[in-house]
């Protein structure tokens, strides 16, 4: 059975994860770059909606939790606790050395969970690379490292001032043991033209355009992959592009998952994100386990399996389940609250401001409707209540707010019930006639139990399914298929 986590992975791990149950982790951690990572939405015609919502953040603090790890450390891996208390030092108690214990706890139950046979992907940055493998070595040992892969992203390059461009991240690759399940792999390798030119190359010559229509690389002949992967990063065009930030491409996640895993094996992404290691591992015949600590992206990986694979069979564990499940995560976090709620009824989470037009609304559905013979996208624009009191006020807020929008509908989700002034209020609003005839009211509330029992707001969707998220593509599994990748 495939498992998808909302949670703290290291809560997961050391609760639910079995020792050596999985065959390959890949794990794709914020690199503690300092910087806070947003999702963009746009609406489905295209235009710039202005969603935008902090999915995650990339900075570390020093805090008690991190002098609890090294603690913990001192007991499960002393060479580990030692290495850190160095480190922690030597750069002090700041935001590196509580970004490295952080992540030096993960990567022992990491090390626990994987198989003998099995594999750990890591992938980062040169923010925190060296320190980062010096943990590895010690965790993995330094006989069962085996390689630092250069993923080499030539369609991007992150300036730098003063320094020359980036235009690569690492992945260290260790096994558990010296026995370990590996695949080599080949590739029909891009070579630049004027490369090409003096090579004299006798291989399949092919032309190849970049974003811009210009020819600037040559397919050249099938090689055996190498330690530097050529791969472009996803553009906001590519096909596959779901918005989150840091998404890596499939190609990426193909390879590794190929080279270190058979069919049917168990593949780890602690770090899931958008879920490209689960969609890949999905593809190509694994089973996996996904984890992430939001809602936003948890919320965006059922989508995004709903729409490449349709019968894809997996349980959602941390995500409330009942009433009390969701009044617990409410109490918890009012965001993670609000993002939940809205992949009940998939619309896309909306951070608006405080007061002003976009006041009060926490997310949008886009639909398609018919008029005079033409397909025009409409919005509901949807309000989220997590608390306990709520007012005809807050109702009469949405009212404005999708009045001020020019939405068709105002959709109000509450964890309490509804007072009687508000379903007043709410029906006293009349109803939207869409195309295709029938009337829907303008202003809808439902109960978060009502949601869980299956109700779900009325609307008629022309277009067919719901667009909270850029859908992802359509996807035919492939299992035993090892060699080739582009
Ligand atoms: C760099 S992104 C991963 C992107 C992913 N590889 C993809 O292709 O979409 C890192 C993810 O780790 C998640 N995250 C951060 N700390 C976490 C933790 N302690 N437990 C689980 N997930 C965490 C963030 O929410 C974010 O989605």
């Amino acid at each position: 059975m495939n498992h998808l986590y909302y949670g703290d992975n290291l809560d997961v791990l050391r609760e639910d994860i079995d020792t050596e149950s999985v065959d390959l982790i890949y794990l794709d951690p914020p690199f503690n770059s300092g910087k806070d990572y947003n999702v963009l939405f746009k609406s489905p015609s295209g235009e710039d909606s202005q969603a935008q919502i902090q999915a995650f953040e990339d900075t570390w603090h020093w805090s008690s939790e991190s002098e609890r790890f090294l603690e913990q450390l001192k007991f499960k891996n002393g060479n580990l606790a030692e290495l850190l208390d160095l480190m922690v030092r030597q750069f002090g108690r700041n935001d590196l050395s509580a970004y490295l214990v952080m992540m030096a706890v993960r990567l022992v139950e990491l090390h626990r969970v994987l198989k003998p046979t099995g594999s750990l992907y890591l992938h980062c940055d040169q923010n925190a690379s060296h320190y980062l493998k010096l943990i590895l070595d010690t965790v993995f040992g330094i006989n069962n490292f085996r390689n630092e892969i250069i993923w080499h992203y030539y369609n991007k390059y992150s300036a730098g001032k003063k320094c020359f461009a980036r235009n690569y991240d690492q992945i260290f690759f260790y096994s558990k043991t010296s026995s370990y399940t590996f695949q080599p792999l080949r590739e029909k390798r891009d070579e630049p033209v004027k490369q090409l030119v003096r090579e004299n190359v006798n291989g399949v010559l092919k032309n190849k355009k970049d974003a811009n229509g210009n020819c600037i690389y040559r397919i050249v002949d099938d090689k055996k992959v190498d330690s530097v992967w050529r791969i472009p990063c996803l553009q906001p065009a590519s096909k596959e592009m779901l918005r989150y930030p840091t998404q890596k491409p499939l190609a990426l996640l193909e390879r590794i998952i190929q080279a270190s895993s058979n069919p049917d094996d168990v593949v780890l992404d602690p770090f899931c994100g958008c879920g490209t290691a689960v969609h890949a591992a999905q593809k190509l015949g694994r089973k996996w386990i996904g984890i992430d600590i939001t809602h936003l992206a948890i919320g965006i990986i059922e989508n995004r399996l709903k729409e490449a694979f349709p019968d894809v069979e997996y349980e959602v564990h941390g995500t409330p389940k009942d009433l009390q499940g969701a009044i617990d995560l409410a109490n918890r976090d009012k965001y993670q609250f609000q993002w939940w709620a809205c992949s009940l009824v998939d619309a896309q989470p909306y951070q608006g401001k405080k007061k002003g037009a976009d006041g009060g609304i926490d997310g949008q559905i886009f639909f398609t409707d018919i008029e005079k013979g033409k397909s025009i996208t409409k919005k509901i624009i949807v309000s989220v209540k997590g608390g306990k009191n709520i007012s005809l006020t807050m109702l009469k807020d949405l009212i404005a707010t999708v009045q001020g929008n020019k939405a068709e509908i105002g959709l109000f989700i509450t964890l309490a019930s509804p007072t009687k002034p508000m379903l007043k209020e709410a029906a006293s609003r009349g109803f939207y006639k869409a195309g295709n005839g029938r009337e829907y009211p303008r202003i809808q509330i439902l109960t978060i139990e009502e949601l869980l029992n299956g109700k779900l707001p009325e609307y008629f969707d022309a277009g067919m399914g719901e667009l909270a998220f850029k859908k992802s593509q359509r996807e035919t599994k492939v299992i035993g298929k090892q060699m080739e990748l582009f």
